[in-house]
């Protein structure tokens, strides 16, 4: 018999919510419904109003809802922000039962031991990934339980988020009275909607250019190495052309999709387009090289920042399979041919993975890499921090937030 699940991912951008339903039919996932709104009340990645952003979100997931027929109980939610940090640890166990043979209960004892470090002031962990144990020197072993030995290492990668920002995430979700499988970094998530294990296991770069924020990650032997989110995006890219044409918002993002492209070189000089004027409802004639005179500095600093940091973390000569771009930025006009120019690396859009079915035109964006990212997430994590806010209601400092609140208000 097939075994079928029902899992729901939330998507909480910067200039978008998506709430994406997903029913698991063995190791494939059908999308079975979809919600989408534009997204208030976060700034760079992160919950700044509790209320908008809980009305946000409750219009992607009522959309969805309808779309699949079910009652949405719960959600697999992603976060970002500069807020995010990762640290790489280890722990050692012994195994002195007579039989020696590893146990699921070794996995659990030897990663707590890997998980005893001080946090940054103010932090909470989010996730604890094994990337490999060690069973009597022997490394690279991804599931030693069965095996015999007398000696379990284990190296994790810790990703950790300040309190106050997970925890107002969790809020805005829970307040709608849907509990919460669990918060997923979203750059993790992304990862396992656009990178081939190939990339994963050699070495690769993968940058989500989102709205608000670029989250930059590093993979290699098949797991997350490094995490980093820049403030820098496309909303930063629309606003500098906002002020360098002199035009209101919504034109300068109608003519960055439609006439933006990231190499100067590409525009001919006699090529022009016509934009609105701010405050009235004329129309200019602009050329096409100063538009892409002023996207192409923006990209060129977003990449520079994220490459710094590859090197600063010690990565830059270990990623061999080069860059994958995603999120909506990813589509501007020859951002992947940009970055490959500059740093001499392959570079190519992140597409989305095999084994996704239904709603393909949706799958199909690179918008929706986070949601599908997570949908695959819930299938496939080897995380050991499962499960954190499980309860509609929320934890108890929650609740006893709330109800301060409800009393101050009266
Ligand atoms: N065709 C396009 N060309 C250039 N930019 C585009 C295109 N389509 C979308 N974008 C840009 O992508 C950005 C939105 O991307 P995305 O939906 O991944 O962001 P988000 O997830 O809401 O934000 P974040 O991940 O930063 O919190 C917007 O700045 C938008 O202008
Ligand atoms: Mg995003």
């Amino acid at each position: 018999m097939r075994q079928e699940k029902v899992v729901v991912a939330l998507d909480v951008g910067t200039t978008k919510i998506v709430a994406l339903v997903g029913n698991l039919i063995g190791g494939s996932i059908e999308i079975i419904g979809m919600g989408k709104g534009p997204s208030h009340g976060l700034e760079k990645g992160v919950v700044v109003d509790i209320g908008r952003t809980v009305s946000s979100i409750r219009k992607a997931i009522e959309e969805a809802e309808t779309m699949a027929d079910i009652k949405i109980s719960s959600v697999y939610v992603g976060i970002a922000g500069k807020h995010i940090s990762s640290i790489n640890n280890s722990g050692t166990v012994s195994i002195n039962r007579p039989s020696r043979t590893i146990l699921a209960d070794d996995l659990r004892r030897v990663v707590e031991t890997a998980q005893a470090l001080q946090l940054p002031q103010e932090s909470e962990v989010i996730h604890i990934i094994p990337r490999q144990y060690i069973v009597d020197g022997q490394d690279g072993i991804t599931d030693p339980v069965g095996m015999t030995g007398t000696r379990l290492e284990v190296d994790v990668h810790i990703v950790t988020g300040s309190i106050t920002a997970v925890h107002n995430l969790a809020r805005c979700v829970e307040s709608l009275g849907i509990g919460i499988e669990q918060i997923v970094l979203e750059p993790l998530a992304s990862s396992m909607a656009v990178l081939s294990s190939a990339e994963k296991e050699l070495g690769a770069i993968l940058m989500d250019i989102g709205g608000g924020t670029a989250d930059i990650s590093v993979f290699r032997g098949g797991d997350i190495w490094f995490s980093k989110v820049i403030s820098i995006a496309g909303e930063h890219i629309t606003n500098d052309i906002t002020v360098g044409l002199q035009t209101p918002v919504e034109e300068a993002e109608r003519i960055k999709k439609t006439a933006g492209t990231a190499l100067v070189d590409s525009v001919g000089d006699d090529e022009t387009i016509e934009v609105a004027t701010i405050g009235g409802d004329g129309r200019k004639i602009v050329s096409k090289k100063k538009l892409s005179k002023i996207i192409e500095p923006r990209v060129e600093e977003l990449f520079d920042l994220a490459m710094q940091e590859v090197e600063d973390a010690g990565y830059r000569d270990l990623v061999p399979a080069g860059l994958v771009i995603t999120g909506g930025t990813s589509l501007l006009h020859g951002i992947a041919e940009f970055a490959a120019d500059r740093y001499g690396i392959p570079a190519r859009r992140g597409n989305i993975p095999e084994g996704i079915h239904g709603l393909s035109d949706i799958v199909e964006s690179p918008i929706y890499a986070t949601s599908i990212g997570l949908l695959k997430y819930a299938v496939e994590s080897r995380d050991f921090k499962r499960q954190r806010h499980k309860k509609p209601g929320g934890s108890l400092i929650t609740k006893l937030f709330d109800w301060f609140r409800r009393i101050i208000r009266g």
